[in-house]
């Protein structure tokens, strides 16, 4: 079952899909090109927030505006949650897994490495008991040393990858690393809209082996609770 791990596609909620007509041009597109389960990800920043109970309620919202047009099997609620020091104490940040399962995505500050982001990372892992994803790992590589990337590849955590890293080189040898070295890893598209940051699973599905995609669809199962 196709699925799409990382998406923006509840409207109005963040820099995604800004009405409800763009969220369903987005959830048509996706469903042309394949994708049947969707994890809905908005992103979470928490000093913008009011706390994690209104955003859940926001994030509810918005998708009861536009549930019964998406044309997929499955859809789970999550959230794109920015790590930010001392967000493993946030109240309630366990919510935030996505539902249904035991994964919960976290997203890298675009800025270099520092040790209290594995810190974050390990904690709420164990502390929730909960399986980290963590966001599109390949666009640090400007921002980390070689062995900084190594560190957070081997944080105990799923890692994620947008399609479009196939398109770049750099991004590409890393990501072929990731699907030959580490057993955990999932595709998105990140899509925020149909235009400058479409559904892209077309393109994947042109890049990437078909068996490493079935591996990322059938990771899910794996931390599935319900
Ligand atoms: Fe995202």
């Amino acid at each position: 079952m196709l699925t799409e791990y990382h998406c923006h596609i509840l409207p109005g909620i963040d820099d995604g899909a800004g009405d409800t007509g763009q969220s369903v041009a987005m959830a048509e597109m996706m469903k042309a090109q394949g994708v049947e389960r969707l994890i809905a990800t908005p992103h979470f920043y928490a000093h913008r927030e009011k706390g994690v109970e209104a955003f859940l309620e926001k994030r509810k919202a918005a998708y009861e505006l536009i549930k019964d047009s998406l044309p997929f099997s499955e859809v789970h609620l999550g959230a794109e949650i920015a790590i930010e020091h001392g967000i493993s104490e946030l109240s309630g940040i366990e919510k935030l897994a996505v539902e249904g399962t035991r994964i919960i995505l976290l997203e890298l500050p675009y800025a270099p490495y520092a040790r209290w982001m594995s810190e974050e990372i390990h904690n709420i892992a164990t502390e929730y008991k909960l399986r980290v994803m963590l966001a599109h790992v390949h666009r640090y590589l400007e921002y980390y040393s070689k062995e900084e990337m190594e560190t957070i590849l081997s944080a105990n955590a799923i890692m994620q990858i947008n399609n479009e890293a196939f398109r770049s080189w750099k991004e590409k040898r890393l990501v072929k690393r990731i699907i030959s070295g580490h057993e955990c890893f999932a595709f998105g598209s990140d899509a925020h809209n149909t235009s400058t940051r479409k559904p892209n699973w077309d393109m994947l599905q042109k890049k990437a082996k078909t068996e490493d995609i079935a591996r990322s669809d059938e990771m899910f199962e794996e931390y599935r609770t319900e």
